[in-house]
């Protein structure tokens, strides 16, 4: 029986629900049929493995083409040794021929070559031998580093005029980075002084994530296996939540059929979506399974940091704003600055960072929730202030990422609130120079904004009340939290400078100053 992919990695359509490969990528027909060599880009986890499988399937099916997809990842473990990372990737590519391609389109032995010419030689030598022209497809392209990567390239170009007889007729590099990007990971600009070692007439694809339409599709197949539909809203909601990242809307959906509505005679609902959202949330999963790990690499805490506190970027070496981008984890804004990537991912992130705090936190009384088990706004300030005296100075210690440690202090606490009986958003930007943050608990919605007092810098509460002031507006709210937390060196400690007072903005709302 068909079903959801439950495991990163590329996917075959005889086992799961899939979108038709090869309608997700660009025409690649004329492209070959015309010789070209290209690359195609796109962050980890968008289809590109699957996508490069079928394509090269169909070729050779054709009966036109001796086409397979390769990969140089073993090359990888061998970063000081270029003959031994060839020889690794021509044993590899030797196998995957072996199960991809029939006997008569097998490569010949590959030719005895100097480190350096070892690939050069064998594709140069594959290319003559084969009955039909050949075709490479090479995957995972950028897990080379350094030497192994410009001499993979160098030999790539140096073949190149001789195709299609003495080369592969069409060849693909496949991998997070654009090939114009090459150099930089091949470490840097001094050491060749062309453009990119692959500076042949390339074209440069990209495959992008899932259109609403192809998430209609998708889930539709589920619902013309099952007969269980989808809402129009709900699978509206998945592609927002999503931004349609494929590993994203697959694991919605699996969340979705088999935990929340497994009973295929009830409709999945947007109130649905939102729930197994809560779920992938808070099991912190992503495309990426090592999230945790990288979000504590200095190159991906200096790009992080300042987007989560609102902050502008200031002097970050564009690869590291880059790095994030291959890894899906951020975009940049159409209009300039970057943001998560999706609203999920949103959410992940803080919550992954403030799981430090989250562990020391002490046990707290939920002294905010009424005897009917309602949230009063009131009391919950109360014990936050209570709280932030008697806990913040020591937990601000706790947090991973020193410029934010208090919102992700706040965060655990908030967390904290919400556990079990609601829900905790953030809204944050690089260069809004804010973090805003909606808490919903019952038929309560509390608003707060957060802002910081740096050194230098005016008091930013005026401004902070403006903001607060169009976001209160924007949710139909007349209260809420204005949080400033003073990061001015020599301070008095925390519990005696923390205080709250009210203030009334010229539109009439009543917001809660509070400073910590
Ligand atoms: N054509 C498709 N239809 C549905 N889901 C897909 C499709 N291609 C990829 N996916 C989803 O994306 C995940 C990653 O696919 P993969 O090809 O390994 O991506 P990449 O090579 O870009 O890292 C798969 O596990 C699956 O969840
Ligand atoms: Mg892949």
């Amino acid at each position: 029986m068909p079903r959801w992919f439950n495991t990163a990695g590329p996917c075959k359509a005889d086992i799961h629900y899939m979108l038709s490969p090869l309608a997700r990528l660009p025409r690649l027909d004329r492209l070959i049929a015309q010789q070209g060599y290209f690359v195609i880009h796109a962050p980890r986890q968008t289809g590109k493995t699957t996508a490069m499988l079928a394509l090269a399937e169909q070729l050779t099916a054709s009966g036109q083409y001796t086409a397979i997809l390769v990969s140089a990842e073993v090359g990888a473990a061998f970063p000081q040794d270029l003959g031994a990372a060839e020889a690794a990737m021509l044993d590899a590519w030797r196998d995957a021929a072996k199960f991809r391609l029939p006997p008569e389109l097998q490569p010949p032995p590959w030719p005895q070559a100097a480190a350096g010419q070892r690939i050069g030689r064998a594709l140069s030598e594959w290319a003559q031998q084969s009955p039909r022209p050949l075709v490479i497809l090479i995957d995972e392209i950028d897990s080379l580093q350094g030497d192994s990567l410009i001499s993979v390239l160098r030999q790539l170009r140096s073949g190149f005029p001789n195709r299609p007889q003495g080369f592969p007729q069409a060849l693909a590099l496949i991998g997070v980075r654009d090939v114009r990007d090459y150099k930089v990971a091949a470490g840097g600009s001094n050491r060749l002084n062309t453009a990119s070692p692959f500076n042949i007439k390339i074209e440069s694809l990209t495959l992008p994530n899932f259109t609403p339409a192809e998430v209609t599709e998708l889930y539709n197949q589920h619902t013309a296996e099952t007969g269980q539909p989808f809402t129009a809203e709900a699978t509206q909601r998945a592609f927002e939540l999503t931004q349609g990242q494929p590993w994203l809307i697959n694991a919605l959906a699996r969340q979705l059929v088999e935990a929340i509505v497994p009973n295929p005679q009830q409709p999945i609902e947007h109130a649905h979506v939102e729930q197994a959202k809560e779920i992938l949330i808070q099991r912190q999963d992503t495309h990426l399974d090592s999230l945790a790990s990288l979000l504590r690499e200095d190159r991906v805490r200096v790009v992080i940091e300042p987007m989560l506190a609102g902050q502008e970027l200031g002097n970050i070496p564009p690869d590291d704003v880059q790095f994030l981008i291959d890894l899906g984890l951020i975009a940049r804004y159409p209009a300039g600055g970057i943001v998560p990537a999706n609203p999920i991912y949103r959410e992940v992130l803080p919550r992954m960072l403030a799981s430090g705090p989250q562990d020391s936190l002490p046990t707290i009384y939920p002294s905010w929730l009424t005897v009917d088990g309602k949230l009063d706004s009131e009391r919950l300030l109360q014990a936050f202030l209570d709280f932030w005296r008697q806990h913040g100075e020591p937990l601000l210690k706790s947090a991973a990422y020193h410029e934010i440690a208090p919102h992700l202090v706040l965060m655990a606490f908030l967390h904290r609130v919400v556990n079990g009986g609601g829900t905790l958003t953030r809204e944050y930007a690089i260069g809004s120079d804010r973090m805003d943050l909606c808490l919903q608990y019952g038929e309560v919605t509390l608003a707060i904004e957060l802002k910081v007092w740096r050194a230098g810098r005016p008091d930013p509460m005026k401004a902070g009340l403006a903001q607060l002031d169009r976001y209160l507006a924007g949710l139909g709210l007349t209260t809420g939290w204005l949080i400033i937390f003073d990061r001015r060196p020599e301070l008095p400690p925390v519990a005696e400078r923390t205080t709250v007072e009210w203030v009334c903005t010229p539109s009439d709302r009543s917001i809660a100053v509070i400073r910590g």
